[in-house]
């Protein structure tokens, strides 16, 4: 991802940035490694409580599942620092209770959800999906949450509902990167209606059968597989039903970069870099990336007539 206009340079960015991804690419590829059981009794991850009840889901991948370890440590989440370990090692300042969600806009039923009411909204699903990053890594992760179309039918759109936009918490107390200007904060992501309402759109709440990891986005984060992970927002705390395409935090800050649907494509280069394969994070060659991330028979129908090299 691009880090712009910052006064406060962390660390990680004084170093050349090519040695700095090349360290950090290795780095991971050791704490992908490292999940033998001898690592694992060195250092037992502190595990999230078990989610009850959480039956089998469509659309889920038998493809071999990322380690616990490397889905829980290596992680974007800006909010917590740039650094791929930073979050991990930063999120335990994120309060997860009390926390609400604002549903609100164009709907007839606007309603601050309690996370414990949205919790029990609809049926708690495993779903393992691909997770696609932009930077070219990818992961396998069984995640743990609802549809988000269970949410948008309760609060009954109304016609001028032709977006949805996703608000991540804006607090520097519990987010201390908040006080970079890496972004202009709050996180902000969005979707079509359509899309926000297909079935394979999650509301995720938990991986690995336990409760998200604060790292991962807790309380409640957006899962969308077949675009670039940027788009899958963590922390919600307002989901605003809207007539305009949202504008995107990573729009706002490079908006050559990062166009609003942002499918994973293998044709369409980012400017900095090719899109064409990937790295499976624990893998040691890269693989080819897949149209969609591999569920275009599920969401090429969104698109057609779309010319996706322009509408990126
Ligand atoms: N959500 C917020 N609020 N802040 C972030 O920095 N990073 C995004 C996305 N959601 C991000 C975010 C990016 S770039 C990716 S690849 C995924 O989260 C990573 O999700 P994971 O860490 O659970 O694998």
């Amino acid at each position: 991802m691009r880090i712009i206009g910052q006064d406060d340079i962390p660390a990680s960015e004084i170093t050349p940035r090519e040695v700095y991804l090349k360290r950090r690419q290795f780095m991971a590829g050791i704490a992908a490694l490292a999940v033998s059981p001898a690592f694992a009794a060195a250092a037992p991850p502190v595990r999230g409580a078990r989610l009850a009840g959480v039956k089998p889901g469509r659309f889920s991948t038998r493809e071999a599942q990322t380690p616990y370890e490397s889905v829980t440590t290596y992680n974007n989440f800006y909010e917590f620092g740039t650094g791929k370990f930073d979050p991990a090692e930063n999120a335990h300042t994120l309060k997860t209770r009390p926390w609400t969600v604002s549903v609100e806009g164009e709907i007839k039923r606007p309603r601050l959800y309690d996370i414990d009411e949205l919790l029990k909204l609809a049926p708690l699903e495993e779903r393992v999906y691909r997770l696609r990053c932009v930077e070219g890594w990818s992961m396998v992760i069984p995640w743990v949450g609802f549809p988000l179309a269970e949410l948008i039918r309760r609060v009954e759109p109304s016609g001028n509902a032709r977006f949805v936009e996703f608000h991540t918490l804006h607090d520097p107390a519990q987010m201390p990167f908040q006080r970079s200007s890496v972004l202009d904060w709050p996180y902000v992501e969005g979707l079509r209606i359509d899309e926000a309402n297909h079935p394979l759109t999650l509301l995720a709440v938990g991986l690995y059968g336990e409760v998200l990891p604060r790292q991962n986005g807790a309380p409640v984060r957006l899962v969308v597989p077949w675009k670039y992970g940027f788009k899958s927002a963590k922390s919600i705390v307002k989901i605003r039903f809207v007539e305009k395409p949202p504008l995107t935090a990573w729009m706002r800050a490079a908006p050559n970069e990062y166009g609003f649907f942002s499918n994973v494509n293998p044709k369409v280069d980012h400017p900095r870099w090719s899109q064409a394969k990937e790295r499976r994070i624990g893998e040691f060659f890269k693989r080819d990336t897949l149209m969609f991330n591999g569920y275009a028979d599920q969401v090429a129908h969104l698109y057609r007539g779309l010319d996706l090299r322009k509408f990126f």
